[in-house]
């Protein structure tokens, strides 16, 4: 499925979403998790933010100064008015050139919802658009091998896809992130969260 019929199902449901969202706790722990290795909290950027506004929440109250990115114009609308002073970009993730570097990038449930050839690509994006010690957390499907599968959500259709847990690892070694966490967290679902941290050039240390 293209991004822009993704976009399409999620703006059928934003407002459900927010609803049944806006209290969820529901990847909040990890969040925490994964803001517990920055190093720094300046910028942070929430991928397929959704309409809750609460990863961005989460953000703005550990010290970020958070922006949030959805390809669905009514998830952006909803999330708009949970936070009018925040910055929010209407873009799909595929085509989106960041303009700025991040402490700390989440995409939560979003980018497990790309086309398969654009999963290398825009991981790679996201390590890129990290400053040094930033740190990203993202959630795919946990098999061993790449793989495409579709489902039905709230009344409608939806593709998701995965390189396969030890591609990503691979791809994010390529780009000097470290794996700092990876966790099966729904256990015998096959969904997976990352945390990997972008190389520190002030800390790292190169051998004699
Ligand atoms: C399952 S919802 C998760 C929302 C939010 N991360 C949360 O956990 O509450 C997936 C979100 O990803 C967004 N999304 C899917 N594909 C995208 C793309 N190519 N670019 C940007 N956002 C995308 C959808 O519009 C939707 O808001």
């Amino acid at each position: 499925m293209e991004p822009r019929d993704t976009a399409t199902r999620y703006d059928q449901i934003a407002r459900w979403w927010q609803s049944q969202h806006q209290n969820s706790s529901y990847g909040i722990a990890q969040l925490k998790r994964a803001i517990q290795f920055t190093a720094q909290r300046y910028l942070a950027l929430d991928v397929g933010c959704g309409s809750s506004g609460r990863f961005i929440n989460v953000l703005l109250q550990h010290g970020f100064e958070a922006e949030g990115l959805d390809i669905s114009r009514e998830m952006i609308q909803l999330a708009k008015e949970q936070h009018p002073g925040t910055t929010f970009y209407t873009e799909d993730i595929c085509c989106w050139i960041p303009p700025k570097s991040y402490s700390l990038i989440s995409a939560w449930d979003s980018t497990f919802h790309l086309p398969l050839n654009q999963q290398e690509p825009v991981t790679k994006k996201l390590c890129n658009a990290l400053e040094p010690g930033g740190v990203l957390i993202f959630t795919c499907g946990g098999g061993s091998i790449n793989g495409e599968i579709s489902g039905s959500f709230q009344g409608q259709d939806f593709d998701y896809s995965t390189l396969g847990v030890d591609a990503f690892l691979q791809i994010l070694t390529e780009q000097h992130c470290t794996c700092r966490h990876l966790e099966y967290d729904q256990y015998p679902e096959n969904h997976v969260y990352i945390i990997a941290q972008k190389c520190d050039r002030s800390t790292s240390t190169t051998p004699n």
